[in-house]
């Protein structure tokens, strides 16, 4: 369909019906029409797996990774106890319907969980204790879903412009110093050479956070250490940030020879913690279709991004509608609450007509 047709039903909150009309939706799919050129993934939690978001998934998308199931807290509570059963269930589903899996995530400094600072006797634990303890979570993990797990997340959130070193001040920084990446980014590459290995981080786009990245990433390659891409959260709405900005984001980390993947895209139907919406419900639904589409425009333009996962499968299940304060109606996703597609859904499917 032309593009200036397609705006104008979009502008006229047509679209949806004219897609419907168009095209049964039984043979298409995101994961079709994007094929080999994108990974169109989504988060999830094993819970979901055995409802109407499962069968979504499993129809829709390439890929999925776990939303809470693989994080040190959840993965290993304990150092001597790992629990896998939660993640493995995400990872078979993954494998009885042909998704890739992304890993998420090894290193969160501020979900770390509290047993890697202390030692036995009660005493903070020493640095060489703590980074023995890091290569051996990562090992684990990695080691447990090597060949199954494409991608890592190997450290996330860990980059704060208003410090100096570019690095959040957090306990990491605190007890072992800036190696802790190049350690982590390693162990992850011992663990599963063929694993990709990116630094993910929320805000990518903000000038001052997307040139401190850049800083710390061109440091930890010209050491050697194994990063492959970025992570980019994408947490948007619909009237924040700029997709200049996003653009200039991702040929930032192309020009450095790196992959971009967009790793937690949702977009609010929000402003960010202005809960009176200037305009009425419908109207925001297509501006989201008109965003989503524009932005995975942009993507397409970029060659090197080569995944983009939603966080979430739909609306039902957000986490934007847990945040505090949050009214809890907010609908992020391509998906409504009852799984079926939304304008946003038709915006971005039909970008792709050929596949
Ligand atoms: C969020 C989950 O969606 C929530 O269920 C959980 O309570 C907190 O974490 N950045 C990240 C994700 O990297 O791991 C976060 O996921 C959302 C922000």
């Amino acid at each position: 369909m032309p593009r200036p047709l397609l705006a104008l039903l979009l502008s006229l909150g047509l679209w949806n019906a004219a897609a419907l009309a168009a095209e049964p939706t039984a043979t298409r799919s995101l994961a079709t029409a994007y094929g080999a050129r994108l990974k169109i993934g989504a988060a999830v939690e094993p819970e979901q797996l055995a409802d109407a978001d499962g069968v979504l998934l499993a129809r829709q998308f390439s890929s999925l990774v776990a939303e809470n199931a693989m994080k040190p807290l959840r993965i290993h509570p304990q150092e001597d106890r790992y629990v896998f059963g939660p993640a493995d269930a995400l990872v078979a589903f993954a494998k009885q319907h042909g998704l890739a899996v992304r890993g998420h995530t090894l290193l969160w400094g501020s979900h770390t969980p509290d047993w890697f600072w202390q030692a036995a006797d009660g005493q903070p634990a020493t640095r060489e204790q703590v980074l023995q303890r890091l290569k051996q979570h990562i090992a684990t993990v990695v080691g447990h879903y090597r060949g199954r797990v494409y991608a890592w997340d190997v450290v996330n959130e860990a980059i704060d412009p208003n410090q100096s070193s570019c690095l959040r001040d957090d306990r990491w920084m605190q007890v072992v110093g800036p190696d802790y990446l190049a350690v982590a980014f390693r162990a992850a590459h011992a663990a599963d050479p063929q694993a990709r290995l990116f630094i993910n981080d929320f805000n990518t786009q903000e000038p001052a956070k997307r040139d401190c990245l850049a800083r710390v990433v061109k440091g930890l390659l010209a050491e050697g250490v194994p990063v492959q891409g970025i992570g980019h959260q994408t947490h948007i709405s619909l009237y924040w940030p700029s997709l200049a900005a996003i653009d200039q984001s991702l040929t930032t980390f192309a020009r450095l020879g790196l992959e971009n993947q967009i790793t937690e895209l949702d977009m609010s139907l929000y402003q960010h913690h202005d809960y009176q919406p200037p305009q009425p419900l419908a109207q925001r639904l297509n501006l989201q279709a008109e965003r989503y589409r524009d932005l995975m425009a942009l993507v397409l333009a970029h060659p090197e991004v080569t995944a983009v996962t939603w966080w979430g499968v739909a609306d039902d299940h957000s986490w934007l509608n847990h945040q505090p304060g949050a009214p809890g109606d907010d609908q992020p996703l391509l998906f409504d609450r009852q799984q079926r597609p939304k304008p946003a859904y038709w915006a971005v499917l039909h970008l792709r007509p050929h596949e």
